[in-house]
């Protein structure tokens, strides 16, 4: 990926993915207006989109070529998307010096890498983009997958098992909700477990780290922890290998629910390790018959002890699905969301929106991605500096938060003797006021500067994540208004005049039910967006 204005647009090539059973396609018709909008010219292999149901019609409409054979198109294409890391034989047709984005997993992949370096190629790994970089969430492509698998879990829970998720009355009698128990509430668990709870089901999870309990809650599940204290967090939003009591004591709070709940989904994953071995098969025996466990786990050996990974089969009476390709499974949607996230990576690419890609290695996300630079292995990125620590105060900043009462501003602290200026001006002009001014102008004028300092004070010390619920909580005390429709609609004598007439009594009342919804709704949001920052 080179700059060069005199150079024509680069092009893009789409594959048909090979990978047996992949049904994915790394671009859709709606991202393939949009990657032409940046100056890039797109040529899709026919047929590639043809298990997400994306003809090539419908690609052609969008603006890009169908072209026939991979060979022609990995050939013609400077750069190439693509959702599965490429097989030998789609590096022998690479370009020398062509530029692939895809995932790689270069640490499983030593071979692959060596291939990819040998062609002098540029690769991008969409798997080693720094997830806790918040502008690269828009790139993150194993979130949006993650989320797509956890979804599609439940809905092969759902499939397998025989009987509804939520509770029902009906002429035949009650039908209680299904018990549903996630283990690993990450981003698959989380989407599982927010699936779950739509469809009606009792929801429970696990997880080592306990930040993630209030998540749980936030999307209708119970968050069932183990009883021993040990914080889970490994770094990076991942969690760590527990101590050996720890993994005793959850096991048996896995075997209590593993009696109780008719499904089981584990998610659980610490990267770069073999899964934990969470159910046993003790605890599958245990297990009501028809009951159903998706193991998503299965590539890295499984959650469970009877699982086989890429299968489903039936033990104990209980189904157990190993399932590796469930994004694949929701193609047109896992397909479009990939798409999106390859495109917001071309954005980034392409600033200049000249149909030129570059590399910025200055870039931490880019950085982060780039496994091959023109050849050379550039894998593993170095660590990320820690981003959100704020730069370090000059000397005289503390005196400066003395004055000002808060640390936003980063200008240099004011003169002494400029201050006393102000003041004096100020002061004088206060005097002026207060001697000529009329008295009720006087009163309104007191409060107004008293609300514009108190409003000060307090918005300017709270923390910028938080400004959204103090926008939701000031727009509820807002709601204030409703003191006057309270005081149009009061009897004569409790009021402060004659009586109003009915009209206006019944536009008061109008005003205070409005008011009333901004201001009971503004609080429970209020309370609602809270929640998510409390640990
Ligand atoms: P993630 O890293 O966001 O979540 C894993 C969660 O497991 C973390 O919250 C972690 O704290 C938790 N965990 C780790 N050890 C645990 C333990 N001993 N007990 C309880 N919780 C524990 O990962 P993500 O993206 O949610 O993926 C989850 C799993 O699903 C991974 O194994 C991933 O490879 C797999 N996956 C499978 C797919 C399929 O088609 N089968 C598709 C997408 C993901």
């Amino acid at each position: 990926m080179q700059a060069g204005t005199a150079q024509p647009a680069q092009r893009i090539g789409v594959p048909r993915e090979v990978f047996p059973g992949e049904k994915r396609v790394a671009t859709v018709p709606e991202v393939v207006e949009k990657l032409i909008k940046l100056g890039f010219k797109v040529s899709v292999e026919s047929g590639a989109g043809d298990a997400a149901n994306f003809s090539d019609d419908t690609y052609r409409a969008a603006g890009a070529e169908i072209v026939n054979g991979a060979a022609a198109l990995w050939a013609g294409s400077d750069i190439v998307f693509k959702v599965r890391a490429p097989m030998s034989d789609e590096v022998a047709l690479m370009r020398e010096g062509g530029s692939l984005v895809s995932f790689i997993w270069p640490a499983q992949n030593p071979e692959l890498m060596q291939q990819l370096a040998a062609k002098k190629a540029t690769v991008l790994a969409i798997d080693a983009l720094p997830r806790t970089l918040s502008r690269a969430q828009k790139m993150d492509a194993l979130t949006s997958m993650a989320g797509v698998s956890g979804y599609r879990a439940v809905v092969e829970a759902a499939n397998a098992f025989g009987r509804f998720f939520n509770g029902q009355i009906t002429a035949a009698g009650k039908v209680p909700p299904a018990k549903v128990f996630i283990a690993g509430a990450g981003v698959a668990g989380l989407a599982a477990i927010g699936t779950a709870a739509s469809l009606g089901a009792i929801v429970r999870a696990n997880d080592t780290r306990a930040e993630v309990a209030d998540q749980v809650v936030s999307l209708g599940g119970e968050f069932v922890k183990v009883d021993y204290e040990e914080e889970g967090s490994g770094g990076g939003g991942y969690a760590k290998v527990m101590s050996e009591g720890f993994q005793q004591a959850q096991r048996e709070m896995y075997a209590k629910q593993a009696k109780e709940v008719d499904i089981i989904i584990t998610t659980a994953l610490i990267p770069g390790k073999p899964a934990p071995k969470l159910i046993s098969a003790e605890m599958v025996r245990s297990m009501k018959p028809g009951s159903v466990i998706v193991d998503m786990a299965g590539e890295q050996g499984g959650n469970c002890e009877l699982t086989e990974p890429g299968q489903a089969v039936v033990k104990h009476g209980v189904t157990i699905i190993g399932y590796t390709d469930l994004a694949s499974r929701l193609s047109r949607q896992s397909s479009t969301l990939y798409a999106t996230n390859l495109f917001r990576l071309a954005e980034e690419l392409c600033k200049a929106k000249d149909g030129h890609a570059i590399v910025n290695m200055e870039d931490d996300a880019i950085r982060g991605l780039t496994v091959v630079k023109d050849g050379s292995i550039t894998w593993p990125a170095p660590a990320l500096k820690p981003a959100a620590a704020p730069a370090p105060k000059p000397a005289a900043a503390p005196v400066a938060e003395k004055k000002g009462g808060h640390g936003h501003g980063s200008s240099a602290p004011v003169p002494a003797k400029t201050l006393a200026i102000i003041f004096a001006v100020g002061a004088l002009a206060f005097w002026f006021i207060g001697a000529y001014a009329p008295a009720a102008f006087l009163g309104h004028l007191t409060v107004f500067v008293l609300a514009c300092f108190i409003g000060y004070m307090v918005v300017w010390n709270v923390t910028p994540a938080l400004h959204t619920p103090l926008m939701s909580v000031t727009n509820a005390i807002s709601s204030i208004i409703a003191i006057g429709a309270l005081v149009q609609i009061l009897p004569p004598e409790a009021g402060t005049g004659g009586r109003p007439d009915a009209l206006i009594r019944w536009l008061a009342f109008a005003g205070i039910i409005l008011t009333a919804v901004n201001m009971f709704g503004g609080f429970s949001v209020t309370r609602r967006m809270l929640a998510m920052f409390r640990k």
